[in-house]
């Protein structure tokens, strides 16, 4: 690893999180400093000559201008797929990208790289892909040197979605028999929708490798890995990969969890656009991203799941 900052500082919005450690760790590798932005500082940070912390939030506005002194550029990472008291969607992709936006143009920032989604379309039926479209207008709209990706769903070790299915693999999340998607028919047995998942440690490169590519700006990027599945073929790879016993996989149909859904009960472990979103494809053309990042070659989901799965902690 290089341990040079000579490459400037970057802010990392979001650089506690899933993406934001492996975009961290990205930037360190590739020599730049990254300053790191979140509301939360990790429990047991040690310092570290090519990262810093800073606490803020990006809703409000608190402690962003002071973060983006003196960086150079700015990765915005922050997201929510689930609203909670705190946090809606409106606020966490379409205010917090305006703050950052105006924050960085105030600043000097001009080099920005802005976190999407696959799906993201102006009139999505899933309220996350429509303020991920209102966020995106935002970015293009601004007068700063901006890239713009949208992956799928992205895996690895400490994402939301490995450690759900890797806990459905060993009975220890509802349904706790099985491992469910959502299907069509009124079974549940058909399955409706693709997914192309991406590994973060792949996706993190991109982020950080277009910092130094100049074609790549005022560009938005659609970015997956190599296989395109339905649900429970994905589903089928946990099992090749994961210790036996294989576990079933099962469709549960989309109209008792959509209606579910709209009046959701405490606890129900998926919200309204969960299941919307689980019903659409999520699938890209790789072309864009792998003309303008040359070399770019993702791994398969088997590969980069067996890279680190027995990493994971047992619980
Ligand atoms: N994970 C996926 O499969 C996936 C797929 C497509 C797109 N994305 C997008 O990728 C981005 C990163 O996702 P992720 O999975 O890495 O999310 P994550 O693990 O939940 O991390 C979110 C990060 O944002 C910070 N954060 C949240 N609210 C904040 C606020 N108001 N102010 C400052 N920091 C805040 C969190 O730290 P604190 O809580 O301490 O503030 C954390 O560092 C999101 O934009 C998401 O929509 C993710």
């Amino acid at each position: 690893m290089m341990q040079s900052d000579k490459k400037g500082v970057v802010l990392v919005t979001g650089g506690t999180g899933f993406v934001g450690q492996s975009t961290v760790r990205r930037l360190m590798q590739a020599g730049y400093k990254a300053r790191i932005l979140a509301r939360k500082l990790p429990a047991g940070q040690t310092d570290h000559p090519l990262v810093e912390f800073c606490t803020g939030n990006v809703v409000d506005g608190q402690g962003v201008e002071s973060a983006m002194q003196g960086c150079t550029a700015v990765i915005h990472l922050v997201g929510i797929i689930r609203e909670t008291r705190f946090q809606s969607f409106e606020q966490a992709h379409v205010q917090a990208t305006e703050i950052v936006l105006k924050a960085a143009s105030g600043a000097g920032v001009r080099r920005y790289i802005h976190m999407s989604a696959s799906g993201t379309r102006e009139h999505a039926a899933a309220q996350y892909h429509q303020t991920k479209w209102r966020a995106e207008q935002m970015v293009r709209a601004a007068n700063l040197n901006w890239t713009i990706f949208r992956p799928g769903l992205i895996h690895g070790p400490d994402g939301e979605f490995t450690k759900m299915v890797v806990q459905w693999h060993r009975g220890k999340a509802p349904p706790f028999l099985f491992m469910p998607y959502f299907g069509g028919g009124p079974l549940g047995q058909r399955a409706v929708a693709r997914v192309q998942p991406i590994f973060v440690e792949d996706l993190a490169d991109v982020l950080v490798r277009a910092l130094e590519l100049p074609d790549t700006e005022k560009r938005t990027y659609e970015v997956g890995g190599p296989d395109q599945f339905t649900w429970p073929v994905m589903l089928e790879v946990f099992n090749t990969v994961l210790p036996k016993p294989r576990r079933a996989i099962l469709g549960i149909p989309f109209w008792p969890a959509k209606a579910l859904s709209a009046f959701p009960l405490p606890g129900l472990p998926f919200n309204h656009d969960q299941v919307i979103m689980a019903g659409e494809d999520s699938v890209c053309d790789l072309v864009a991203v792998k003309r303008d990042f040359p070399g770019f070659a993702p791994q398969t989901l088997e590969a980069g799941v067996r890279s680190y799965i027995t990493t994971m902690r047992p619980d």
